[in-house]
């Protein structure tokens, strides 16, 4: 039996896993390292990659629409029925993957909130009152063990389709084709170069936003009076 293969993932998707892996890495291990500033850095371009997700979503290729793998129950189950046959995230995973995408969204937005009290603030610190920010910052805090269990679990399922069901997800992540043996399907269509270009725009104008370019600046310092 002839086995070919068909364009799953599109590159700019590859290149968002690829990426917002680094970043939530980068994010958890800077505050091991207390590198606060960095710590915002790499949360900020989580929020990015994330809005850049969010429109790619809408105008990306087939598989990488979120109406294309929407969890319906119906598609659950059968997918627990093992009547599904699609080519992008099973519905299972389509489960995680949108947990995983509105768990990183709140995190990241939060910190923009946040205050540590000592020397680090997010850069929208100043539109909210105390109250406010000292909530946004512990449900910011109290999100870190939820957020390692959902990278626990992503990377779990991923293990179990890999070695046990000995399905291939890691490679199609990486070259963006999956085998298809000899039944003829098409490859994901779609998410051009025009649809790149708005993605990447509205990210950077998010990201531009989040990180407090329309507040007002902050009250000058007392004048020191040299006494
Ligand atoms: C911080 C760590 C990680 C995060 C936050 C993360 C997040 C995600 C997200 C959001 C998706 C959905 C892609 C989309 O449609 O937007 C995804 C899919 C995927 N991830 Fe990750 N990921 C992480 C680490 C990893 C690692 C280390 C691997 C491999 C060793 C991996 C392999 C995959 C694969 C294979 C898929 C596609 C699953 C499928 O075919 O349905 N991920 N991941
Ligand atoms: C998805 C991205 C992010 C992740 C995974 C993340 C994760 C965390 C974690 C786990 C902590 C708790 C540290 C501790 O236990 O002391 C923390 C604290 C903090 N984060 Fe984030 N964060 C993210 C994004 C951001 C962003 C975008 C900002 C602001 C630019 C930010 C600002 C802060 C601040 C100010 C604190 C200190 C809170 C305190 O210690 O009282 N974070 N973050």
């Amino acid at each position: 039996m002839s086995t070919q293969s068909v364009r799953v993932w599109d590159l700019p998707l590859r290149l968002f896993h690829w990426l917002l892996l680094i970043c939530v890495a980068g994010a958890l291990v800077t505050i091991q390292l207390k590198a606060m500033d960095w710590h915002g850095r790499f949360g900020l371009a989580v929020l990015g990659l994330l809005v850049f997700r969010l429109v790619w979503g809408v105008i990306g290729s087939t598989h990488a629409r979120f109406w294309s793998f929407a969890p319906w129950p119906r598609s659950l189950v059968d997918y627990l029925r093992g009547r599904w046959h699609g080519l992008g995230h099973n519905p299972l995973g389509a489960l995680s993957v949108f947990a995983i995408l509105a768990v990183l969204l709140f995190q990241s937005v939060t910190g923009l909130f946040a205050d540590d009290v000592i020397a680090f603030t997010g850069p929208l610190r100043r539109a909210v009152s105390g109250d406010t920010a000292s909530q946004l910052t512990s449900w910011h805090m109290r999100m870190e063990y939820v957020i390692y269990g959902l990278i626990a679990l992503h990377l779990a399922a991923i293990a179990f389709h890999e070695l046990i069901k000995r399905e291939r997800l890691v490679k199609p992540m990486i070259t963006g084709r999956k085998p298809v043996g000899s039944s003829p399907v098409q490859d994901a269509r779609g998410g051009g170069w025009i649809a790149f270009v708005i993605a990447v725009l509205v990210a950077g104008a998010a990201v531009w936003v989040a990180n407090g370019a329309l507040l007002s600046p902050p009250p000058p310092p007392p004048p020191d009076l040299g006494w």
